[in-house]
């Protein structure tokens, strides 16, 4: 078995109560495209914070790289998320007073627990090279526009080369041509990294271009179909 991911009957609730998953099993082989899909409220991002070890499940349990994810320690499984994932999220999170190149290299600093160092620099260059931006590398969140800003949270993202990337509307907020760039990126991340990329998306042509698309209604999953046509 090669799966990365394997949640198995995951149940979360909010108080009300609102029971928000209601059992949901799912397993992502390590190198697949991903897309979920469903209404508002499904609780595809509820979802996508449990998987990535950003919020612990009421029942259920999230296999990550053969290890229980939510049995670790706080601290191991900070780290995990530190070294093994990345997340892209809609409104991009960067830090208004870091440069570009300061927000992508920021992981690797944490992980190496260093001062920038020359290495680490070069690393970040080369991804918003990769990525387009290696011109912007020094300007603030607030001088990009928000094709720009996505790009790099992407590169952020790939910083410490995760198995897995996370990505939660990461299209949402960009006009057809950026969104398809931002496509772009991580299917090449996917093809020349071989990782996981899982991405929630309302936007047909987003989930058009991965290989497995699932559905979700009501807190379950819906449907798992795979995408004979995809290419990377
Ligand atoms: N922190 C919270 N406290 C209480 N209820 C919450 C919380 N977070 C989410 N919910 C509720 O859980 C349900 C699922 O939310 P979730 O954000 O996972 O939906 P979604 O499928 O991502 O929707 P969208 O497509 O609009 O982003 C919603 O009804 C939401 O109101
Ligand atoms: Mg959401």
């Amino acid at each position: 078995m090669n799966s990365l991911i394997e949640a198995i009957n995951i149940h979360k609730v909010y108080p009300g109560p609102l029971h928000v998953l209601r059992g949901v099993d799912l397993s992502i082989d390590a190198g697949e495209v991903v897309a979920i899909v469903g209404p508002s409220g499904a609780g595809k991002s509820t979802l996508l914070h449990i998987l990535g070890g950003l919020d612990a499940p009421k029942e259920g349990q999230v296999i990550f790289n053969g290890q229980d994810l939510y049995a670790l320690s706080d601290i191991k499984r900070a780290q995990t998320r530190n070294s093994d994932m990345g997340f892209v999220f809609q409104s991009y999170h960067l830090l208004p007073e870091l440069t570009a190149l300061e927000n992508v290299i920021l992981p690797a600093m944490i992980k190496e627990n260093s001062r920038k160092t020359s290495a680490i620099e070069f690393a970040g260059l080369k991804l918003l090279e990769q990525l387009g931006l290696f011109p912007r590398a020094s300007h603030r969140p607030n001088q990009l526009s928000g094709g720009e800003q996505q790009r790099v949270a992407i590169a952020r993202a790939l910083m410490n080369g995760p198995k897995v990337v996370f990505c939660d509307e990461p299209t949402g907020n960009l006009d057809s041509v950026s969104g398809a760039m931002v496509m772009d990126t991580l299917l090449r991340l996917n093809h020349t990294h071989r990782a996981t990329v899982i991405i929630v998306t309302h936007d047909d042509k987003i989930a058009g271009r991965t290989q497995r698309v699932i559905s979700m209604k009501d807190g379950l999953l819906e449907h798992s179909l795979r995408n004979k046509l995809f290419a990377r």
